[in-house]
């Protein structure tokens, strides 16, 4: 099969590392990719949402399967593009068209879904310029501390959890006037859940479903969990807190309805499902659906899973997902994401990378990197490259981890060292 893999980041060097070792693979492109990707795939010029140039080129090549790494190109609607498409509709497309990627693009419809379906989360209620006042009061009614979400994407940075009221109703107003563009002209003001929060994902082909191993991130840029959120600074996996027990109420009160939930809103979805959860007193509620794999979870899950995932994608894409079998290592996986100095704020680019190749016993993602015209590798995003290890258990997958950290070099380099800290 020849497979095209869409972004650019450390997730897509994860998914082309593990699909270019699968035998069904005759050729793997990445669009745009990175200088990691760059090792097991060939890149191509073409940004992941430019969908009439993908689709020529998906033509020109022959592509089998289109495999959807970041949500941007699934809420714009690159799975309906293809389909909708007569030359293109025969490509199996990994990632939800626009009604199903709702479930990310949109947290109001996704909040009213898990209501709708009676999957456990916290109350909200929505609110735009024109009901600020309604706002106002509801959050009068409201205990501290205070979460308001933007409906639409917004890069991460939609939610604030604020402690006072009028800071709260001062951001609510902030928010509505535009503080997140358009992803805040719709925002929910949603009830604080207060526990420790997991990953859970599956691969779905809209009726069956494979469950991934689960994932715990790591999303502030300071030890200790604190100060800015970024899009994610280490993971690990499995989460210890996480037991069968856990997993299996998991599976009964949320992933199932979800996917039945699916099926009876008349959504056809082929592609992944992330749930950000949250265990509160030892029950599990959503916090989030994201309509594909979370990055850097994907940087350890998929290292976790031995059998050929291009098989479980293509028994997917065929709605056949039922003759899957997955099977999962029992080694812990961590991984430490080495960013640039200044992230999740302003940062500079164009840093040479170095020491790369003395690494011992990691895979080194590549997330922001690309070549220079000399063709050194140079780091070209805030969130640089991730060190993922395997180990017996989680501290010697860390400590792998850490070393590698410490080794490769590049110009304001910055990681955290707890990554797993409080496991
Ligand atoms: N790590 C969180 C995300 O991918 O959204």
């Amino acid at each position: 099969m020849k497979v095209l893999i869409l972004g650019s980041g450390g997730r897509e060097h994860t998914l082309a590392w593990k699909i270019s070792q699968s035998d069904k693979l005759t050729k793997l492109y990445a669009a745009p990719g990175n200088a990691g990707t760059a090792e097991v795939a060939q890149n191509i010029s073409i940004s992941a949402t430019d969908f009439k140039k993908l689709g020529q080129f998906v033509q020109e090549e022959g592509i089998d399967m289109l495999i959807v790494g970041p949500e941007a190109p699934l809420v714009e609607g690159v799975a309906d593009y293809f389909a909708e498409n007569e030359s293109l509709s025969h490509v199996k497309v990994i990632g939800p068209k626009k009604a199903g990627a709702l479930l990310e693009g949109s947290k109001d419809y996704s909040k009213k879904f898990m209501m709708r379906h009676n999957i456990p989360a916290g109350a909200s209620k929505t609110f735009t310029l024109e009901t600020l006042d309604s706002g106002f009061a509801f959050l009068e009614m409201q205990k501290p501390p205070y979460v308001l979400k933007a409906d639409g994407l917004a890069a991460g940075k939609g939610v604030l959890i604020i402690n006072s009221l009028e800071e709260a109703k001062a951001s609510l107003k902030e928010m509505l006037s535009g503080q997140f563009g358009e992803a805040s002209k719709s925002v929910l003001v949603e009830q604080f859940l207060d526990g420790i929060e997991l990953s859970v994902f599956v691969i779905t082909d809209g009726k069956n479903y494979v469950t991934l191993p689960e994932a715990k991130d790591y999303k502030r840029i300071g030890e200790g969990d604190t100060g800015l959120n970024t899009g994610g600074m280490g993971a690990v996996s499995p989460v210890p807190f996480a037991d069968e027990a856990f997993m299996e109420e998991i599976d009964k009160t949320i992933v199932k309805p979800t996917i039945e939930g699916l099926t009876k809103d008349g959504i056809d979805y082929v592609g992944f499902i992330f749930f950000g959860l949250i265990k509160v007193d030892g029950k599990p509620y959503v916090i989030e659906y994201n309509a594909r794999m979370g990055d850097p979870e994907t940087e350890v899950v998929i290292p976790r899973v031995k059998s050929d995932l291009l098989e479980v994608l293509d028994l997917a894409a065929q709605g056949r997902l039922d003759e899957a079998k997955i099977e999962i290592d029992e080694d812990f996986a961590s991984t430490v994401m080495l960013v640039s100095g200044g992230y999740p704020e302003a940062y500079q680019k164009g840093k040479k990378i170095t020491e790369i190749d003395q690494v011992q016993d990691v895979i080194p993602f590549h997330a922001g990197t690309t070549f220079s015209e000399l063709g050194e590798v140079i780091t070209s995003g805030g969130r640089v490259i991730a060190m993922t290890a395997k180990g017996k258990d989680m501290n010697e997958a860390l400590q792998k981890s850490f070393a590698a950290a410490e080794t490769v070099k590049f110009d304001q380099k910055y990681f955290r060292k707890d990554i797993g800290f409080d496991l």
